[in-house]
C-alpha cells in the first residue's frame, strides 16, 4: 500500500465522503480536496487545481455541479491534462448515466495516456435523504418533471463502493461501469415506499419542466435552475429506464434495494426533523 495519499475531490460531498471514508477505514492515506479543504480546490477556479494535484498519483474526481452542464467537458480535459502533468497515473470519475456532456467527458478521461476508470450512475438513493430532495420529501411533496419515467436508483454507499474498487485496484483501469440499482421505480412509487415505511405523508406531484424552472429559480438561482432543468429533461425523456449490471461486474455482488435504504434512512429519524 502506498503512503501517497488518494486525491478525493468532492470529499465532503455524498459520495466523495463514503469514498474517503472508505479509504481511511480500509488503511489508505486521503486528501480531501473542495473549496473547504487546504489548499482550496475549486472547479470554477483553475489558479486551485495544481497545488491540489501535486504529488499525487491517484484520484477520485466529482465534478460540480455536474458533468451534465455545458463547460464541463473542457474543464474535465482541462484537469486531464494537468493531472497527466502532474504524473497522476489514475484517474476514477464519477459520471452520470444518459447526459450528453457527461459521455463527452468520459471520452476525454478515456483517452488520457494514463488509467482511469469510469463510475457512471444512476440518480441516487441519498437524493431523498441527503440531497436536493430532502426539502421537498419534508414537505409532503416531491414536484418534478419526471411523468411517469422509471428510475433505476441506486445507493451511494455502492457508487462509493464502486469507486473504491477502482482506485484501489488496477484490475478496474480502463473500465466504464454503469451502475444501477436492482430495480426501477417511478418518483411515485419511491414516494410511496418512503411514506409506508417512515410513517409520513408523502406525493409524487408530476410538473412541467417550465414549472420546475421557476420553482428552482428564486431558491437556486439562474445557473443551478437552468442546469437541473435541462438534465432532467434530457435524462426523463425515457433513456434511462433499464437496468445496468456494473455493480455485479465491478465487486461480484448484486446492488442494495431501495427499500433496505428506506428502512434505515427511516430509522435515522431523518425524514421527521421540521420542514
Ligand atoms: N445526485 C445524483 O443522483 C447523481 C447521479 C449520478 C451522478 N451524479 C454526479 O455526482 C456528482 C456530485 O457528487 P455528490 O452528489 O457526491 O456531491 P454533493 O453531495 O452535491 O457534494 C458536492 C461536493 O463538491 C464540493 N464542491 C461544491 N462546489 C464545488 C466547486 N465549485 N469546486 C470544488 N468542489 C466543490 C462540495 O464541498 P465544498 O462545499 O467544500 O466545496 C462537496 O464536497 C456530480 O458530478 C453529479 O453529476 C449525481
Amino acid at each position: 500500500m502506498s503512503s501517497i495519499p488518494i486525491l478525493v475531490i468532492g470529499a465532503t460531498g455524498k459520495i466523495g465522503s463514503r469514498v474517503a471514508a472508505r479509504l481511511t477505514q480500509a488503511g489508505y492515506p486521503v486528501r480531501p480536496a473542495s473549496r473547504r479543504s487546504t489548499p482550496a480546490f475549486d472547479w470554477d477556479d483553475r489558479t486551485t487545481w495544481a497545488a491540489t494535484l501535486a504529488g499525487a498519483e491517484t484520484a477520485f474526481v466529482s465534478y460540480v455541479p455536474d458533468l451534465a452542464e455545458d463547460g464541463a467537458p473542457q474543464a474535465i480535459q482541462a484537469f486531464t491534462d494537468l493531472a497527466v502533468a502532474a504524473g497522476l497515473k489514475r484517474l476514477v470519475l464519477l459520471s452520470g448515466r444518459g447526459e450528453t456532456n457527461a459521455l463527452r467527458s468520459e471520452d476525454i478521461l478515456m483517452a488520457a495516456p494514463i488509467e482511469t476508470t469510469i463510475v457512471r450512475a444512476s440518480w441516487f438513493f441519498q437524493n431523498f435523504s441527503e440531497g436536493t430532495l430532502l426539502p421537498s420529501v419534508l414537505s409532503g411533496t416531491i414536484a418534478m418533471p419526471a411523468g411517469d419515467r422509471r428510475e433505476p436508483f441506486i445507493d451511494a454507499d455502492d457508487v462509493a463502493d464502486v469507486a473504491v474498487a477502482a482506485l484501489t485496484d488496477p484490475r478496474h483501469a480502463n473500465q466504464r461501469y454503469e451502475i444501477t440499482g436492482p430495480r426501477l421505480l417511478t418518483f411515485a412509487e419511491a414516494a410511496a415506499v418512503i411514506a409506508a415505511t417512515a410513517g409520513i405523508e408523502l406525493q409524487y406531484l408530476p410538473i412541467t419542466l417550465e414549472q420546475f424552472h421557476a420553482a428552482l429559480l428564486p431558491e437556486l438561482g439562474q445557473r443551478y435552475a437552468d442546469l437541473l432543468t435541462r438534465l432532467c429533461q434530457e435524462v426523463f425523456d425515457g433513456r434511462n429506464e433499464a437496468l445496468a449490471d456494473g455493480v455485479q461486474r465491478a465487486l461480484g455482488r448484486p446492488p442494495r434495494d431501495f427499500a433496505d435504504y428506506v428502512t434505515a434512512t427511516a430509522a435515522s429519524g431523518v425524514w421527521h426533523r421540521a420542514a
